[in-house]
């Protein structure tokens, strides 16, 4: 039997409490599915930085690049606001990405029927909401060089951080897009700013290119990532796929994920290339949110999220289809059932702790496989 080796980095804040809910499915499917799913687990971010001074050890680095997979918590919380910035929390997820080479970043939108009323906009321009956001996720002003601050001497410093982007990253990053359209809506809409920023120019170049080249079956489309910003408030449903830059991604995914009722809700995966033997992508799956440190250690935190990233998990490291479709629908069937964490509570529907959501996503995903 194949073994399936998992990496959980659990981090900081409602990181745990939300991988705790994980680990149940995973023994679930362990004992009853047999599916061999070998876990480890290591620390990141502030709670690496209390055990070893570092955001992430090299020994958690090493287990990391040795995974089929790494199923990734939150990190951050006031408790580090003041550690130096090489080894702050978030510089151990940016580690990760970068060392595993996970430059593809799918962030789906998907607004679940019984949801459609959390969301600040109107039901009927949220409600069947299934939009995915490909985020390029190793490159951009999050790792361009130079990055730093210099004192000028005169009482002044200067602030640096660099935007750069080669013709290779954005063809790759617009191939994931464009296949991933082609089993969805079959439309990407590339977002960048070719109006004020010259990487946004060769963005656009290379997107249409690679387009022309390789994917004019599907409809393409470009718009100035302000105005991205601003049509995904409007009428987000006209979107299937955007493909967009890392900080562009970061923040039009914030964006996209409130549409859906909450933050609380939206899955991650991050992958690399294939490896050119095995076919294999490194690969890390983590929620959207962050560590919520204000209700941190309640039991209150929606751990919808981090088990959707894991269903994305089953999906794209291990192929197991099925399995990710049953756990993703027991998400949307529990949720039916008017079962709902504070963040997604309304009158009328029952409150539960992040243990209670995490069992009744488990009792369905158990009788939706039986
Ligand atoms: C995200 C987060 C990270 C990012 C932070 C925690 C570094 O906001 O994954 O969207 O900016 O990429
Ligand atoms: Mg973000």
């Amino acid at each position: 039997m194949a073994t399936r080796k998992l990496f959980l980095l659990p981090g900081d804040g409602i990181g745990p409490e939300s991988m705790a809910e994980v680990r149940k499915i995973i023994t679930y499917l362990n004992e009853e599915k047999g599916l061999g799913f070998e876990t480890d687990e290591g620390l990141v971010g502030g709670s690496a930085y209390d055990a070893h001074g570092q955001a992430i050890s090299e020994g958690d680095m090493e287990k990391a690049l040795a995974a089929d997979a790494v199923l990734f918590g939150a990190v951050g919380g006031p408790k580090w606001d003041s550690v130096p910035y090489e080894v702050r929390p978030e510089a151990g997820l940016l580690r990760l990405r970068k060392d595993l080479a996970l430059f593809a970043n799918l962030r789906p939108a998907i607004c679940y029927p019984a949801l459609a009323d959390a969301s600040s906009l109107r039901p009927e321009v949220v409600e069947g909401l299934d939009i995915l956001i490909v985020r390029e996720l190793t490159g951009g002003v999050y790792f361009g060089e130079p990055k730093e601050i210099i004192d000028l001497g005169n009482g002044q410093k200067r602030g640096i951080d660099t935007q750069v982007y080669e013709t290779y990253e954005i063809e790759r990053i617009a191939g994931v897009a464009f296949e991933l359209a082609r089993t969805r809506g079959n439309k990407v809409t590339s977002m960048e700013k070719r109006n004020v920023m010259k990487s946004g120019v060769l963005w656009n170049e290379v997107v249409t290119a690679t387009h022309k080249a390789q994917y004019a079956d599907v409809q393409l489309e470009h718009m100035l990532a302000d105005a991205g910003g601003m049509q995904l408030v409007r009428w987000p449903k006209q979107f299937d796929v955007i493909v967009t830059d890392n900080l562009f991604g970061d923040m039009l995914s914030d964006v996209a994920a409130m549409l859906t009722g909450s933050l609380g809700m939206l899955p991650s995966a991050s992958l690399g290339a294939p490896d050119a033997t095995t076919g294999k992508r490194k690969a890390l799956y983590e929620p959207v949110h962050g560590s919520a440190p204000d209700i941190a250690g309640q039991g209150i935190a929606n751990p919808i999220a981090m088990i959707a990233s894991f269903a994305m998990c089953l999906r794209y490291s291990f192929n197991l289809i099925e399995e990710a479709d049953r756990l993703e629908a027991a998400i949307a069937a529990v949720l039916d059932d008017g079962i709902r964490t504070g963040d997604i509570w309304s009158e009328g529907s029952k409150k539960v702790g992040t243990v209670e959501m995490g069992d009744a996503i488990l009792a369905k995903f158990k009788a939706l496989s039986a």
